[in-house]
């Protein structure tokens, strides 16, 4: 096969990317090279809150809407990122919501933004990040907006009223720091582990669970049986998984090119022959396609201030051994 999307086809999964409108409607060689590599879209910040909702009556889909004819011309499917996050929430919103109001408030986003795209979507994150261990909260729950206006049942909440808008989208929550045998990381494990199990005994509408895999060049604390073992307790909740956002930052690695793309190479092969042994994994997407358009170079730069290379094609869009091994994993699974 000449492209990802092929090679992960050949085995029944879904490889794509994020991206946003911005790059997508202004540069046609890199919508030609998204088109041929990939089968599924995420777009990367156009359907957060502070840009779909930007004020309180007041909604912008022409973004959205824009990718989503995209995808329907080119016959990728569309993933919905995200319902409910604590971070992008608009100014509008902090100052208005409270207790009393903010369940009509989320309800009445989340019937509106899943209700525009009903149909169109193949998958929701609804609940982005909802798990920080290191929030002290007794069952791992971050103290976000939405924790101190309604609970822990604003979880819950989001999943019922997206399956209400769009019932044929999988829904999914979506978390990152979930692959290292560290210590912080396990407990996140655990933590969403409990979480998960929580929302299937409450008969909460969830799907899947979204990895993330925002992963990092030179400290790669794996452990294979670990992450193995977390998947295989989140399938046997009945859920599915997919690599929602995987990149590899080279802050820390050397500058030379070859060096560098090796070691990103050997990440992305190590972990993606992992997660793949897993048959309830269904996808992998990267963030981003090529490091032309990344938010680790402003996110992560490198102290010598090179460009980073943490995506599957260079900034000329051409494959990287990243590519190979992204390839490779999806060959041998
Ligand atoms: O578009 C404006 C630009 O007009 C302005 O000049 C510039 C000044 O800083 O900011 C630009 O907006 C930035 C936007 O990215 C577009 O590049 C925002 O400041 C910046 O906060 C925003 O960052 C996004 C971040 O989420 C926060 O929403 C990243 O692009 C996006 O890649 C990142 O994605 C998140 C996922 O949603 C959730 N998981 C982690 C992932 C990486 O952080």
């Amino acid at each position: 096969p000449k492209s990802l999307k092929a090679y992960a086809a050949r085995k029944g999964l879904l490889y794509g990317s994020a991206a946003a409108y911005s790059k997508l409607s202004e540069n046609q060689e890199f919508a030609r090279r998204f088109i041929e590599e990939c089968a599924i879209l995420t777009p990367e910040n156009d359907l957060k809150w502070h840009k779909i909702h930007p004020k309180p009556n007041d909604y912008d889909f022409s973004r959205g809407d824009w990718l989503a004819e995209f995808a329907k011309r080119h016959k990728l499917k569309m993933r919905g990122h995200t319902l409910v996050w604590h971070q992008s929430i608009p100014k509008w919103l902090k100052e208005t919501a409270n207790p009393q109001n903010a369940e009509s408030i989320l309800k009445e986003h989340i019937m509106t933004v899943a209700g525009h795209y009903q149909g169109l979507i193949h998958s929701w994150d609804v609940v982005n990040e909802a798990i920080e261990v290191r929030d002290g909260h007794p069952l791992g729950l971050r103290k976000s907006p939405w924790f101190q206006w309604l609970g822990k049942d604003y979880i819950d909440i989001a999943f019922r009223v997206a399956a209400e808008a769009d019932p044929h989208a999988l829904l999914f929550y979506n978390d990152y720091d979930l692959d290292y045998d560290i210590p912080h990381q396990n407990a996140k494990r655990e933590a969403v582990l409990n979480l998960l199990r929580s929302l299937k005994e409450q008969g909460t509408p969830i799907h899947g669970l979204g990895i993330q895999a925002h992963l990092s060049g030179p400290e790669t604390r794996f452990n294979a049986e670990k992450l193995k073992q977390f998947l295989a307790d989140v399938a046997s909740l009945d859920l599915k998984i997919m690599v929602t956002e995987m990149d590899v930052y080279d802050r820390g690695l050397p500058y030379d090119y070859e060096k560098r793309d090796r070691r990103i190479a050997e990440v992305y092969e190590m972990y993606l022959n992992t997660v793949l042994e897993e048959p309830n994994v269904i996808g992998v997407l990267t963030w981003g396609l090529s490091d032309r358009y990344t938010w680790l170079s402003k996110h992560r730069p490198r102290n010598d201030k090179a460009p980073v290379r943490p995506l599957p094609l260079d900034r000329e869009f051409k494959p990287k051994l990243a590519w190979e091994s992204i390839a490779n994993s999806f060959a041998s699974s």
